[in-house]
């Protein structure tokens, strides 16, 4: 089996697996990264949302040796402690209700707003479009982005 190296959260692993695997998986199961989640495993709820190179990503659509030398980040790298402004704004407006999407609702909404720190109600509907919530947490994540977006 080869052996891939790659950049997440800032740590380097080396990490053994088929060519394909998704990198989702290769978080969840070989690095012990939990936080990112499986939905679908099809590119289609954007529970598995993570950043490479700076860019919201479906992990699950992406395989391991498509990622060596990309910067990977996941939910657990977002920030030190918690603190990045969508994660204090996520706290302010108890956004979660299971709580199963939120990490890749909120990867998703960092990628945006580093993109457009400033976005219109248009702007968020249609970045966070394929973020499914079935708790329909979708005012409170709009809230929260436009409080982070402050
Ligand atoms: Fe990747 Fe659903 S698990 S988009």
């Amino acid at each position: 089996m080869p052996t891939f190296n790659l950049k997440i959260n800032k740590k380097s692993y080396s990490v053994e697996a088929d060519m394909d695997t998704p990198l989702l998986w290769v978080l969840r199961d070989h690095v012990n990264l939990v936080g990112t989640k499986y939905g679908c495993g099809i590119g289609q709820c954007g529970a598995c949302t993570i950043h490479v190179d700076g860019n919201a990503m479906r992990s699950c659509m992406l395989q391991v040796s498509q990622a060596q030398g990309m910067e990977i980040t996941t939910i657990e790298g977002l920030s030190e402690d918690g603190d990045h402004p969508v994660q204090k704004a996520w706290l302010e407006h108890d956004v979660p209700q299971c709580g199963y999407c939120q990490a890749g609702q909120i990867m998703n909404a960092a990628s945006l707003l580093k993109n457009n720190p400033n976005p219109s109600d248009d702007d968020i509907e249609a970045a966070m479009n394929g973020n499914i919530c079935r708790c329909g947490t979708y005012v409170r994540i709009k809230q929260a982005i436009k409080t982070a977006a402050k």
